[in-house]
């Protein structure tokens, strides 16, 4: 299958994602940090559009050293996006289900050619 065109890297800005078509195979493209990754559009609970959903943080529990919980935060280095449906979340950088990590979205590589940015579909 011929690489599918996913956007001019200058009109693709860091921070969003695109969803693109291989066949009948939607991928979700996204810029984060300088990297791009890609995954399949598939949650692998119930096939909903995972790439769709929120682009979050992660939200850690805070463990003091005596054990006690003290509160949530928001992870500095983990971001997950959410599937829509029924709120699986998947880890953006590995397209690990962050629930079971053995669990994960098909991956595609990212190239750009010159200004353009495309998934490696086949
Ligand atoms: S289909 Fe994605 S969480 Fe259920």
């Amino acid at each position: 299958m011929p690489d599918v065109f996913v956007a001019k890297a200058a009109q693709f800005a860091d921070g969003e994602r695109r969803i693109v078509r291989a066949g009948a195979t939607e991928i979700g493209v996204f810029h984060w940090q300088g990297q791009y990754y890609a995954y399949e559009n598939l949650c692998v609970h119930q096939g909903g559009p995972a790439c769709e959903g929120l682009i979050m943080h992660k939200v850690e529990d805070v463990i003091a050293p005596d054990r006690t919980w003290n509160g949530q935060k928001f992870s500095k280095d983990e971001i997950h996006f959410v599937c829509p449906w029924h709120g699986y979340e998947y880890d953006l950088k590995t397209g690990e289900c962050a629930a079971d990590r053995k669990l994960r979205l098909k991956s595609f590589e990212v190239v750009k050619r010159g200004e353009d940015v495309y998934v490696v579909a086949g």
